[in-house]
């Protein structure tokens, strides 16, 4: 398997003559736009019905979630949640981020106690935002059939309907900065998460 392009989001984006003198119709690329949109892209070959005389090659796109800056961690105050968006800004990307004050799984901070899920109960989408509870570090009970998730660890169940953990926000800490880079679980109601 060879890598024909691969592109980072820690380029920078380069820019068009005709946009570097503010002429013309938007001349942004496809490769600027994924550079904008800090996705990553590669290009890569695939062998099909490999080891027979059939074997042959074709292009297949593989993508990774974007990296997107959430919050200062030095902002986060103990059991107040920060509500964001990710991976994207369509249906179901409402996502919270929480500083639990005690450590969590995939937590991160000096005291592993920063995590952030996805604001949608797994069962059968019901809306979580302004349900998070500090004295239990969890998100629920679901408006609809009183799903609450354990955000501690990983999101699991702790009581309700749904028999799925709620996703979870992968984070990255830089500096001061936190940043979204990925999602363990499947956001409700997508078939792939990068599919909005
Ligand atoms: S939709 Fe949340 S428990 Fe059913």
């Amino acid at each position: 398997m060879s890598e024909k392009q691969k592109v980072s989001a820690d380029q920078p984006p380069q820019v068009d003559a005709d946009r570097k003198s503010g002429g013309g119709k938007c001349m942004m690329s496809r490769r600027d736009f994924l550079l904008t949109s800090g996705m990553t892209v590669a290009t890569v070959m695939v062998v099909i019905n490999a080891g027979t005389s059939q074997a042959h090659e074709i292009p297949g796109v593989v993508s990774s979630y974007p990296r997107k800056w959430i919050a200062k961690l030095s902002d986060l105050v103990v059991d107040e949640p920060v509500d964001f968006l990710y991976p994207d800004e369509g249906a179901y990307a409402d996502s919270v981020i929480v500083k639990l004050g005690v450590r969590a799984g995939s937590g991160i901070g000096p005291t592993e106690d920063v995590v952030a899920f996805n604001n949608t109960c797994t069962h059968q989408g019901g809306p979580l935002s302004g349900t998070y509870k500090g004295d239990t570090k969890s998100l629920g009970a679901c408006p609809l059939h009183l799903s609450t998730y354990d955000l501690t660890r990983h999101g699991i169940l702790i009581s309700g309907q749904a028999y799925q953990s709620l996703p979870q926000v992968l984070l990255e800490l830089e500096g001061d900065d936190i940043y979204a880079v990925g999602l363990f679980g499947l956001i409700f109601g997508r078939y792939d998460n990068l599919q909005g």
